[in-house]
């Protein structure tokens, strides 16, 4: 079996920035309120002409120039998002056919936060199993299109952007050490949009009763994310044979300052073996942890060799961790 290795990464984010200042022009909050509960200050905004694959696309385009690839050269796009443009077709075929990437495969992937490590998950496999050799993975997400700008509990906390890596064939015990993905439907109801979907479709009635919207039982889901978070990166490391204090760096999907903060210090781990860059991005879902990653690299955080984790809960349940050698 291949082992697989991120080869290139890149992400993007919408120019437009809107601050927690601006938020207090528009609901009952304020900026200190949502600093101290969230760790969030500032967040991108997608403008009414973006969509989902107009800013994964531009995420995949700085991945392949940092991978040094030609879009002709990718087996398979994958793009992991719970804001697509269209119920169909997928997402990852709009952006397969604006890259040129002629020759790929193409599929939407979905399983909220989670969805970037489920997507590495995957491609690991494929490479694994020999089908593929060059693949393509996109987290994108336009959350503020779902987010409702009336309710307090929510719209402070979402955010637009993506992320993507490249993936190749890898020597033995390089690249990607152990992936770990979870799920639990039983606490489905938690985090979702209620219509859209086959279950209620889009009637003058549910607009009116803003169903098209996030709703998220926020204080439940915290408790579960800490729990989740700290279990699958225990369980990713133990797979991946390696020891917490061997870690270089922790990168968790970016919900909220305070439960990234808990599971560190759970797993024990000092701050500076911590990334966060929520408070300039928000809560993206999928894109969160490619962001960070990206982000990372760029500013030389994670050099070839160190040991880094992602870990990641989201909406599903879903929970998920990879253990990388860069
Ligand atoms: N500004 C001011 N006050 C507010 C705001 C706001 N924006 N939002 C809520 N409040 C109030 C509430 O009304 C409540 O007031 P009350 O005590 O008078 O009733 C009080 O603040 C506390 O509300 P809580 O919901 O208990 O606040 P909490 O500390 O739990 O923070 C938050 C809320 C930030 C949503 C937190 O619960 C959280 O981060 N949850 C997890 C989110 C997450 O991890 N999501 C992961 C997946 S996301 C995805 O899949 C897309």
């Amino acid at each position: 079996m291949r082992s697989a290795k991120i080869v290139g990464v890149g992400s993007y984010a919408p120019p437009k920035v809107l601050t927690n200042k601006d938020l207090e022009k528009m609901v009952d909050t304020s900026n200190e309120w949502i600093i101290e509960r969230t760790g969030i200050r500032e967040r991108h905004i997608a403008d009414d002409k973006t969509a989902t694959s107009d800013i994964g696309l531009e995420a995949a385009r700085r991945a392949l120039e940092d991978a040094r690839i030609n879009p002709e050269e990718l087996d398979l796009i994958i793009v992991a998002t719970v804001t697509p443009d269209f119920i169909f077709p997928a997402t990852a075929c709009l952006i397969q056919d604006r890259l040129g990437a002629k020759k790929a495969a193409a599929f939407d992937l979905e399983a909220a936060c989670s969805g970037f490590i489920y997507g590495l998950s995957v491609a690991r496999g494929f490479i694994a199993s020999g089908e593929y050799d060059t693949i393509l993975v996109i987290a994108s997400e336009a959350l503020t299109k779902i987010t409702d700008w009336e309710d307090r509990a929510t719209c402070v906390l979402f955010g637009d952007g993506a992320g993507a890596a490249i993936l190749k064939p890898a020597e033995e015990g390089q690249g990607i050490l152990s992936s770990y993905l979870r799920a639990d439907g039983g606490n489905w109801d938690l985090l979702r949009v209620p219509a859209g979907g086959s279950r209620l479709p889009a009637t003058h009635d549910s607009i009116d009763k803003r169903l098209h919207y996030m709703k998220m039982e926020g204080n439940k889901v915290f408790k579960i994310a800490v729990q989740s978070m700290t279990e699958a990166a225990i369980e990713g490391l133990k797979r991946a044979k390696i020891k917490i204090k061997d870690l270089s760096l922790l990168i968790t999907h970016q919900a909220n300052a305070r439960i990234i903060n808990a599971v560190a210090k759970r797993l024990g781990l000092p701050p500076e073996k911590v990334y966060i860059n929520l408070d300039r991005y928000g809560n993206t879902s999928a894109a969160s942890i490619p962001l960070a990653l990206d982000e990372a690299v760029k500013k030389g955080k994670i050099k070839k060799g160190d040991l880094v984790i992602l870990v990641a809960f989201g909406g599903g349940f879903t929970w998920a961790s990879a253990v990388i050698k860069w």
